[in-house]
């Protein structure tokens, strides 16, 4: 490496732990709690599980190991990874492509965390105590089509997500995540306990694991296929990101796969808690984004402890949504910082700004221009659309192409060798899937998901 293209001094991640923390307290956020159980609902359930879980194992783990190894070897925000790693080529470009689609998400993320804040308030003001189904239905709709209280939150989550990430990767993100993961974990399990409890769950679990293949869409492949990608943080960067500040000596593949594990774990405990209660409760599995918000109350309602669990759990979604939130912030800020060089700090607060702005037109697209809508989606819904099952997949393909073809097996060896052992069958598999097998995957859902079979 010639002397001028040494990087600077870049942040490096403490420890092992460390590394595992932030790189699930990104997977895990509000993608497990909220989006997942809320899609299963719309998409039929068991099936859109099992499609969901396939692509998890087969694309997402390799495509993961392959984001670690991308940002590792290069140091580098997600542009200049590759342009790093293939200089002089339009690689580059899906760098940017990562850098867009980490503005959308967040945009309509931070609306989603905005509300489990506020339902941390209506927790501890008792505001579920005795009221049906039917009215935290309603509830839940009123809030979200205001136009003030929906922003205020949303504003003050933003302001916490750049407070964090102007802190910097291991005073900030390394240390919350540290915390604060297994808590969430408990609480989830001790959920799933009263859910499997309450008098008619059955079905739910019915629901969630007996499979009916013939209710399954294009579009529902399409959506298992962007939420394997959503769940597990894949497609834009965040894992080349995140893998610039991994040490040499960490084993990337054991901390993949014990990501994607903890990540999908995590996604069935949800699914777990939820749809046992929406059938106890009479709920429709496919009532879409408010899922989470109108079931869970009704299961707080219905345990002892309840007022507690409830103030504990929404504050633990915030918190899980705060360690992804900062991870696609990291993405843009990385990118200020090193390509367009400017400080951290005035990075933060530009990006912050450019995506809360994008933000309070999501929210509002829920109440004051629903009926501003782009393909029957209004905003919120769009960005979600177009960066999950879009530039997402769009990312994973051309990220397995980098490495299954412009790589090749040498550079894979050297970096794979560095903290790991593979064995030389394991790294065959590895390569394959990402010549053939994914990226044909993902050509294939995605076309069809587009309709164009
Ligand atoms: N994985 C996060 C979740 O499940 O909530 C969301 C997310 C974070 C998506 C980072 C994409 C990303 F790059």
């Amino acid at each position: 490496m010639k002397l001028d293209k040494i990087p600077p001094v870049r942040d490096v991640f403490s420890s092992k732990m460390g590394v595992i923390a932030a790189a699930a307290g990104s997977a895990v956020g509000l993608g497990n709690i909220w989006k997942f159980p809320y899609i299963t609902g719309v998409y039929g359930g068991a099936a859109f599980l099992f499609v969901y879980l396939g692509f998890i194992a087969l694309i997402g783990l390799p495509i993961m190991l392959s984001e670690f190894m991308i940002g590792r070897k290069s140091r580098s925000n997600v542009f200049g990874a590759f342009k790093n790693l293939a200089p002089n080529s339009p690689w580059k470009y899906v760098g940017l492509l990562g850098v867009a689609a980490a503005v959308m998400i967040l945009s309509f993320y931070g609306v989603v965390a905005g509300w489990s804040i506020d339902y941390i308030v209506k927790s501890v003001t008792d505001s579920f105590a005795s009221k049906s189904p039917a009215e935290l239905g309603s509830m839940f709709t009123q809030f979200i089509e205001k136009p003030g209280l929906p922003i205020f939150y949303q504003l003050l989550f933003m302001l916490m997500t750049m407070a964090i990430v102007i802190i910097g990767v291991k005073d900030g993100i390394e240390k919350y995540a540290k915390i604060l993961m297994p808590v969430l974990i408990v609480i989830i399990i001790i959920l799933d306990i009263r859910a499997i409890t309450l008098d008619g769950a059955k079905e739910g679990l019915y629901f969630l694991f007996h499979p009916d293949f013939s209710k399954l869409t294009a579009d529902g492949v399409l959506s298992a296929l962007g939420h394997a990608f959503f769940s597990l943080s894949l497609g834009m960067g965040t894992l080349i990101t995140y893998g610039s500040y991994i040490g040499n000596q960490n084993n990337l593949a054991k901390i993949a796969l014990q990501v994607t594990v903890a990540d999908t774990l995590i996604a069935i405990l949800a699914g777990i808690a939820i749809f046992p209660a929406v059938f106890a409760f009479g709920i429709e599995p496919s009532s879409g984004p408010g899922l989470v918000f109108i079931t869970l109350p009704n299961v707080f309602q219905q345990m002892p402890g309840g007022f507690f669990f409830s103030i504990l759990f929404f504050l633990l979604l915030t918190v899980a949504a705060l360690t992804s939130s900062i991870s696609i912030l990291e993405v843009v800020v990385a990118y200020f910082r090193e390509e367009l060089k400017i400080k951290r700090t005035l990075a933060t607060i530009l990006a912050t700004v450019m995506i809360s702005i994008v933000g309070v037109f999501c929210s509002l697209s829920m109440g004051l221009f629903k009926e501003q809508t782009l393909f029957g989606l209004n905003l919120f819904d769009l960005l979600d659309w177009i960066s999950a099952n879009m530039l997402l997949p769009l990312g994973g393909l051309f990220i397995s192409l980098f490495i299954g073809w412009y790589w090749g097996r040498k550079s894979i060896e050297e970096e794979l060798a560095k903290g790991s052992k593979l064995s030389r069958g394991l790294i065959t598999a590895f390569i394959f899937v990402l010549k053939f097998i994914a990226p044909g995957a993902i050509a294939i859902v995605f076309l069809n998901g587009l309709g164009v079979f």
